[in-house]
Parts: structure tokens; sequence; C-alpha cells
């Protein structure tokens, strides 16, 4: 299916110091529907639209604060299958010239055959080669803000980027994040991407050392005091504590929409998050570790590289496509819909 050896890829993902640690994983799509249980516990519906991945009967509008879900999942769409951990993010929706709405799909990760849809996880330890220290069972953390509309925030960490897509298979490029400013954005991009257009999400890296969560879900963590963590900035000394950096990748398919005559009249970008957010700057994702017991601890310190690590077990995608969680908000969608769900 999807080329699986573009040279230009590995740049995205390298390893500086030999004794870094690079997990490079897909992980399937297991539900779309509007639940939130990081940001609005206990709502069904939530108010947007999100596609998690990972999980069975663990992803729910409540999930306990503290519980260790490696304990309430059974099985997960991540094709490393000792990690049950929850991965979120919002959906993003073409709308047409005459207001409705479709959502896009995504396109799966390049190196696993049979994913569907879903996005790559990346967990990275620190480019100087240092330790990190894995998460802990019950913790959760937010990155981005569902509300930003404009630039600050968490662009000043390349938190949030966009890379347009100029030509199909990944425009035979994937380079780092915000690396170059020709093709990448913090917000979304204005023209027309023939590849698709790539989203990429990196969490805080810095951890206070007690707390599990808190009440914003981000305020336990922290990015570095100064620079950022690819170029080895320190942690403040409120979050002294190196976490791995956990990233999002997410591929969406856009070239089907790229019909000029469907986009606004204005000539403006055509494409929403299911927040509303037409600029990008809100763009964000949602993490409830799952990890079994001591896993990911010995994997970030096994120096181990992509897909395949001798200190993980690994499931192929037609045993974790297996793994579904029933849509328990059983609204549309899908199709041309007249408004965003939850959205007025
Ligand atoms: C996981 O749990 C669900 C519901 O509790 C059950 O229906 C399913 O068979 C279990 N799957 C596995 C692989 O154990
Ligand atoms: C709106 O536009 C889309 C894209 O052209 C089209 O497929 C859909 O049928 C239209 N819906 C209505 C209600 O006109």
């Amino acid at each position: 299916m999807h080329v699986k050896s573009l040279t230009g890829f590995l740049l995205l993902a390298q390893k500086v110091h030999a004794a870094q640690t690079v997990l490079r994983f897909g992980c399937s799509q297991v539900v779309i529907e509007r639940l939130d249980p990081l940001v609005n516990p206990g709502a069904n519906p939530s108010p947007h639209v999100h596609q998690v991945h990972t999980l069975q009967n663990a992803f729910n509008a409540l999930i306990p604060a503290e519980s260790d879900v490696s304990q309430l999942a059974n099985c997960t769409t991540c094709s490393f299958s000792e990690d049950l951990s929850n991965y979120w993010t919002a959906n993003l929706y073409f709308k047409a010239r005459n207001g409705t709405y479709k959502r896009v799909p995504q396109i799966p990760n390049r190196f696993l055959d049979g994913e569907v849809g879903g996005m790559t996880i990346y967990y990275t330890s620190p480019y100087d080669g240092s330790k990190s220290t894995a998460f802990k069972p019950g913790f959760r953390m937010l990155a981005g803000n569902a509300d930003q509309r404009a630039t600050g925030g968490v662009t000043k960490w390349n938190a949030i980027c966009f890379r347009c897509y100029n030509a199909k298979n990944f425009g035979g490029d994937d380079r780092a994040p915000c690396s170059d400013s020709k093709v990448d954005s913090v917000s979304l991009p204005t023209k027309a991407c023939p590849g698709g257009i790539r989203t990429t999400i990196r969490f805080p890296t810095c951890w206070n050392g007690k707390d599990l969560d808190s009440p914003d879900h981000m305020s336990h963590v922290s990015y570095p005091a100064t620079k950022t963590f690819e170029e080895n900035g320190p942690c403040p000394a409120t979050h002294p504590v190196k976490l791995p950096q956990l990233m999002f990748e997410v591929i969406w398919d856009t070239a089907s929409f790229n019909d000029k005559s469907l986009w606004p009249a204005d000539g403006s970008q055509p494409f929403v998050f299911s927040t509303g957010d037409s600029t990008g700057y809100g763009q964000h994702g949602d993490y409830v570790f799952g990890w079994q017991e001591g896993v990911l601890q010995k994997a970030m310190d096994a120096g181990c590289f992509g897909a395949s690590c001798k200190a993980l077990k690994t499931q192929a995608f037609t045993a974790a496509n297996k793994c579904a969680v029933p849509d328990t908000v059983r609204e549309p969608v899908e199709g041309w819909i007249p408004r965003l769900p939850g959205q007025v």
C-alpha cells in the first residue's frame, strides 16, 4: 500500500545520539465521536468531535482520575501491543461553498501495512543522549489550546505545525516539523496542498515530578525554560524531571477537496477543525498514559529506533484493527453534514 521507504523520511526522526531512543509507530483510529474524558469528563457528548486511537473498553466519557488504564483496557489499535494509552485529537472538516461539511480522512503512516486512518506516535528521548523518566500510571496531559486563534502560546516551542505537501507520497520529503518556512506553518496552510496536510503536535517535556494531572491538564508539565526540546533546552526549576517527548503526527488527506470552485468565494482556505477553528492555531492533542507497568521506561532506556524494538512486543494491524470501541454518542459525523457536531 503506502510507500514505506522514502529516503527523506528518516530525517523526521533521525537519531542524533547513539543512546537516543525514538519510538515511532502507528495506531489505527478506533472511534470518531464527541467524547473527551480529559477536558469534559463525564460529558456525553463533549463539545466537539475527536478521533481516538487505542483501547477497547477503556475509552469512555469518564476515565477515573489516577486510574491505570492499562488495567482497564484489554486491546490496543497500536502496533506496540503493550501500549494501551489513549491518544486523541480534534478532527478536520472541509466546509463546502454551500455551507455543508465533510470529514477529511487520514493517510495512514507508512512503516507498517494495514493501518486504518490513524496517526503516528513518537516518543523521543533527549537529543543529548541523557535519560528521560517515563510517564507514571494515571498520568495525563494536554498539548495546545482549543481556544487559541492567533500566534503565540505553544507555537513558541513549535508545538503545533502544519506541513503542506506539494506532491503525493508526502511530497517525497518528511523533514522535522517547522523546519522549512516554505512548506511549514503554525496555522492551517492558505493554499491547496496536492499531497495533503501533515499536522504535528509536540507535548511538554518537563514534569513537576509529583502530579499525575492538574486542573488545566497542563500546569503539572512544562515546555523547556529556554529554547526547544530539539535544541536541548533545559527544564525549568519548577518542572525539573525530563520526560520523553510525545508527538502526534496526523496526515489529512485533503487532496480530494482541492477543487477551487468549491472553496469559499473570497479565496480563503476551506478546512476547519471540529472545534470550529479555521485558523489551525487551536490544534491540540490529549493524552492518557496507559503503557503496561514499566514497559515504556524499559524501551526509552533501550536506544530503540522506529517501529521495532527488542524491549517491546508488537502486533500486526490485522490484530490491532480488531480492537474497537462502540460509538456511544450516536450522531452523524460522516457524509455531508449541515453543521459541525456540537457547534452553532
Ligand atoms: C475485552 O473486553 C470486552 C468487553 O469487556 C469483551 O467483549 C472482549 O471480548 C474483550 N477482548 C479481549 C481480547 O479479551
Ligand atoms: C454541497 O456541496 C457538496 C460539494 O459540492 C455537495 O456534494 C453537496 O451535495 C452539497 N449539498 C447541498 C445540500 O447542496
